[in-house]
């Protein structure tokens, strides 16, 4: 059967990410989690002391672009991400990336290099991507196009239960609830490739759903059901 590309944007916390990596495996494509590959950069920078004071330098970050390699590999039945060929899977999730990669994410000329290497991973088709700028920038020309959202409350809310059961009691709901705002007020308004749905995409409001699990399904019934009819 042809193959054919799966974008999926939407806000942070929406549980777009597990759906698109349990779509992907489900239909034996390949996922790309393209947020991961701006907080590989972010890392980088981390390491290389090019961000101080809640300041990028965007001169020295954009001559040593070319060195920064990022790559997927299957690890454990598990997806890891490698930058400059080691496995920074862990590192990347950690709080301090996760408080600076808004704004590496922000540079154009970062953006620029992330999207073609994004458009030359889905260039042989097969490919579920997810991140922000896929449907409108990355995969223009995805067959299929999600967009997955709901209200900050009900996204924080997800959150504050994930790290209560990791036993993370360090900060409160109300926290949480602002610092989504905050992500979605940075990813929606920034210049370069702000965060919006494209117009042949389809919304998915993610509080519908009970579980996890119920989301998945339904992404890939979308799935099933767009490949019987495109045939
Ligand atoms: O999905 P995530 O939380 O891992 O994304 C990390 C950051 O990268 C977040 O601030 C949004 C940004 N991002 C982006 O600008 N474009 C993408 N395609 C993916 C992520």
């Amino acid at each position: 059967m042809k193959k054919i590309n799966v974008a999926i944007d939407g806000t942070s916390s929406s549980g777009k990410s597990t759906m698109a990596k349990a779509l992907a495996k489900s239909v034996g494509y390949t996922y790309i989690d393209t947020g991961a590959m701006y907080r590989s950069v972010t890392l980088y920078c981390l390491r290389n002391g090019l961000i101080s004071d809640g300041k990028v330098d965007v001169e020295r970050l954009v001559a040593l672009l070319p060195k920064i390699s990022i790559s997927f590999k299957i690890e454990g039945g598990k997806q890891a991400t490698y930058l400059c060929g080691e496995n920074v899977e862990r590192e990347i999730r950690g709080l301090e990336v996760s408080n600076c990669v808004s704004l590496v994410a922000a540079i154009a000329e970062v953006r620029h290099a992330m999207v073609r290497l994004q458009q030359e991973m889905g260039k042989d088709k097969g490919v579920v991507m997810d991140g922000r700028d896929i449907g409108t920038v990355v995969l223009p020309d995805a067959e299929i196009k999600l967009f997955v959202t709901t209200s900050p409350e009900i996204r924080a809310k997800r959150r504050f239960d994930e790290m209560r059961a990791k036993g993370d009691t360090s900060v409160t709901l109300a926290d949480i609830i602002a610092n989504v705002k905050m992500r979605d007020h940075l990813d929606t308004t920034r210049k370069e490739s702000p965060l919006r749905k494209a117009n042949d995409a389809v919304e998915v409001d993610s509080g519908q759903f009970h579980t996890a699990e119920e989301q998945i399904a339904w992404a890939v019934n979308y799935f099933h059901d767009y490949m019987q009819k495109h045939q």
